[in-house]
């Protein structure tokens, strides 16, 4: 542990995502020990001074500032995490890059591209390293499943499905604006489901089957007016509840996507199925350590769907955990990103997705948008196919 260089983190926030990355830097030390790099908890940052404080003194970091001005002009950070909402990663994001800081934002990159796009510029300027925590490609089966299409098992992809399905906005008492709140409140946010869901799935998505080229959108919402928590005044709502849109890849395949804030019963009902000209493969988040197969080149006779407990020490990331047959959570998929990251330092590698490929991500929320405001077909302006 004396050995490894320090590296002096600034988390930008104290709400959920930045207990999930703070738990994060705690533990990829004990899991990772390869690394040449050690996290240092050097400053936690959010507006009010006495809840900053208590997550300070609760997760371990060394001090805190109330400014986040104040935390990207120190001497004693290298790196400037951002756990905030939406309409501040570009502004904190560009600071932090231009005094020389390494950024990790947390999705989606930003509001819109024209946010977005000054991101990527600054983080290429600086020549800082950098990296969005779409979190999902590193759960073990997703990570897999992307291995799977890669090694060409599944042949020519015909589909890709998506859904991420959520049930907790359905009470039209719930205000907008605020700490989580802030998620339904359009000049915060910069969208609703598309920019906060959906875009999880399309960065999942582009990254196992390659670039979304067009898309057709639907938009609905279904609760016009919500009291403002910032106002006290009922004010229109401006994201969207709800999103379905359907897509071509560049690949030839076509693509369906869902999301909702109002499917009574769902949780985070995260999924994935992509069907290939020889095999399938699906996943959802609520049962997340599988991996469900269809090979047709199986026997006929014991040809079906198979369902793959994701644990074995050959598959991925899980060499660093228990023993088969034991599982992982949410939080992991946190640790395998910030553990990546870390790597990336050691290797000189990106880490992906970059702000770049996040980028791409942002123009596919656009053209979503867009599409669904027109009731058109949209191109994305997408012509990478790794991300
Ligand atoms: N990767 C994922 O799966 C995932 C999940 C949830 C949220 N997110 C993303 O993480 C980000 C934060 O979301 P969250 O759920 O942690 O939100 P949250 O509401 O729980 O926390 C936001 C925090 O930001 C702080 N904050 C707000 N304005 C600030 C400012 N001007 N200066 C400093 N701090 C400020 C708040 O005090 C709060 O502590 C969002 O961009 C969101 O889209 C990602």
């Amino acid at each position: 542990m004396k050995d490894k260089k320090e590296l002096r983190i600034a988390l930008i926030g104290s709400g959920l995502m930045a207990r999930t990355h703070t738990n994060a830097y705690k533990r990829i030390g004990d899991f990772f020990p390869e690394l040449t790099h050690r996290p240092v908890l050097k400053v936690v940052c959010a507006r009010t001074p006495d809840k900053v404080r208590d997550f300070a003194d609760q997760w371990g970091y060394e001090s805190v500032e109330t400014d986040w001005k104040a935390v990207v002009s120190r001497d004693d950070v290298d790196a400037v995490d951002i756990c905030a909402p939406n309409n501040i990663h570009a502004e904190i994001a560009i600071a932090a890059a231009k005094a020389g800081k390494m950024v990790l934002c947390e999705k989606p990159l930003a509001r819109t591209v024209a946010e977005a796009q000054p991101m990527v510029d600054a983080v290429t300027q600086a020549g800082v390293a950098n990296t969005v925590w779409y979190n999902y490609r590193r759960v073990p089966a997703v990570t897999l499943a992307k291995l799977l299409v890669d090694s060409g098992k599944l042949g020519k992809i015909f589909h890709y499905r998506a859904n991420f399905l959520q049930d907790w906005t359905i009470n039209p008492e719930l205000p907008q604006g605020g700490d989580a709140l802030w998620r339904l409140d359009a000049e915060a946010a910069g969208s609703g489901v598309t920019g906060d869901l959906l875009a999880h799935c399309i960065d999942t998505a582009m990254w196992i089957n390659g670039g979304i080229k067009d898309v057709s959108a639907v938009t609905e919402t279904f609760i016009k007016e919500r009291v403002h928590t910032s106002t006290g005044k009922v004010q229109k709502v401006g994201i969207d509840d709800a999103c379905i849109f359907h897509c071509h890849f560049n690949n030839g395949s076509l693509g369906v996507f869902e999301a909702t804030r109002y499917a009574r019963g769902h949780k985070a009902l995260n999924t994935l199925e992509i069907n290939g000209e020889h095999a399938s493969l699906r996943w959802n988040l609520h049962d997340m350590n599988y991996l469900e197969m269809y090979d047709h080149n199986d026997d006929a006779q014991v040809r079906g769907w198979r369902s793959i407990l994701i644990t074995d020490s050959d598959q991925p990331y899980m060499k660093r955990w228990w023993i088969p047959g034991t599982s992982i959570g949410y939080e992991h998929t946190f640790i395998h990103h910030a553990a990546d990251f870390f790597e990336s330092l050691k290797t000189g590698e990106p880490c992906h997705p970059t702000f770049k490929d996040a980028l791409e991500t942002q123009k596919v929320c656009e053209a979503v948008l867009a599409s669904a405001a027109s009731k058109s077909w949209k191109d994305t302006g997408v012509t990478a196919d790794t991300f």
